[in-house]
């Protein structure tokens, strides 16, 4: 610990240009609770910083470029699963914003509070006779939420509930109010029958499985939202054959020749079904960002990174979109795929 939170501290006092004074008095200060606790308290500004560093190293985010316009909400001092539920719902009204989201990260104490969760907001996947209902990714956590006294209503959009847990208590379930979560109704700018597939999806993803490092720290919970790059809903929750696999009754209403692959049948249903994905969200005023414009994004990202003496690690296979993947710079380029902290990590599930 004592030589993450020295390189930390280092990088932080040189990164925000603060004197070789400060930063060898913060030394002293943080090398002595470390002797003399086992661990130090990081200052709200270390903080902050720490957990932007962390999303500009996140090597799977095509995002980066923002990553100095993180808010962070400091919530180390809640230690009841209410108070913790009130912060969340916090999170997720202040980073929704009515549409206009903003990247947004609650940081709680390192060691007692963890969440259960995905992601904040997600929906519900039911196993029946006749197969799954709802999100297919969730029907392991939704048998979990059941065990715990859930009832759901069975439907494809089921926003789960928010499972907390204090240290090895049982956890507690929460009900997110109806008008904490912005959705989408998804609609097609062309095909009027789009409607009539009853699509939707929520407005913000809001990660809450992954741990946040900071100079030897681990924030074990740490949710944090961006806002989707389409392809994410299109390309993959409505599409994947083991989500909610969408393309083949598209091309059906699309009239195109499903026996067979060479009529791109997969291929046009996906370009429609993310074009009315892009356009539902920016009818409703709800942040969203197409692959192209991202990756616009991500190359000035490396072009600013190039410019402070710092090369960009990446991971391939995640930063090009699933949708034209070499219409966009990134996939022509190669990326090291080297983890530096401060970052986000997976950890192991708590059930
Ligand atoms: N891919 C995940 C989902 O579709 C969300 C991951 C985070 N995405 C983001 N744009 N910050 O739910």
């Amino acid at each position: 610990m004592l030589n993450e939170a020295k390189n930390f501290i280092q990088m932080y006092y040189d990164e925000t240009g603060q004197s070789e004074q400060e930063m060898e008095t913060r030394l002293i200060e943080v090398e002595q609770q470390i002797l003399k606790q086992g661990t130090y308290e990081q200052t709200l500004d270390e903080l902050s910083y720490g957990a932007k560093m962390a999303w500009r190293n996140s090597n799977k985010c095509i995002g980066r470029l923002f990553w100095q316009s993180l808010n962070v909400l400091d919530k180390r001092d809640l230690h009841t699963e209410e108070s913790i539920f009130e912060s969340l719902l916090e999170h997720i009204d202040f980073a929704t914003n009515n549409g206009r989201i903003r990247p947004t990260i609650t940081v709680f104490s390192s060691q007692d509070v963890r969440i259960w969760n995905h992601q904040l907001i997600r929906y519900a996947g039911y196993e029946t006779e006749n197969g799954i209902i709802g999100d297919p990714d969730s029907v392991v956590f939704t048998k979990v939420c059941q065990n715990l006294g859930w009832n759901g209503n069975n439907g494809p959009f089921d926003v789960l509930p928010l499972v907390i847990q204090i240290k090895d208590n049982p956890p507690k379930l929460f009900e997110i109010p109806k008008a904490s979560i912005l959705e989408v109704p998804i609609r097609h700018p062309e095909f009027s029958w789009f409607k009539d597939l009853e699509l939707k999806w929520y407005a913000v993803p809001m990660i809450s499985n992954m741990k946040l490092e900071v100079g030897g720290i681990s924030y074990i919970a740490a949710p944090f939202n961006g806002w989707y790059m389409g392809t994410e809903i299109g390309a993959r929750n409505l599409a994947d054959d083991n989500r909610y696999n969408m393309l083949p009754t598209i091309a059906e209403y699309m009239g195109l020749n499903t026996k067979s692959n060479a009529s791109l049948w997969k291929d046009r249903a996906l370009v429609e079904l993310n074009a009315a994905v892009l356009y539902s969200y920016k009818e409703d005023g709800v942040s969203i960002v197409d692959h192209h414009t991202a990756a616009q994004q991500f190359k000035r990202f490396e072009t600013n990174e190039l410019q402070a003496g710092r090369d960009v690690t990446g991971n391939w296979s995640w930063l090009i979109p699933p949708l034209a993947p070499a219409t966009t710079h990134i996939f022509h380029k190669p990326y090291a795929n080297d983890k530096k902290t401060p970052n986000y990590f997976y950890q192991r599930e708590p059930y």
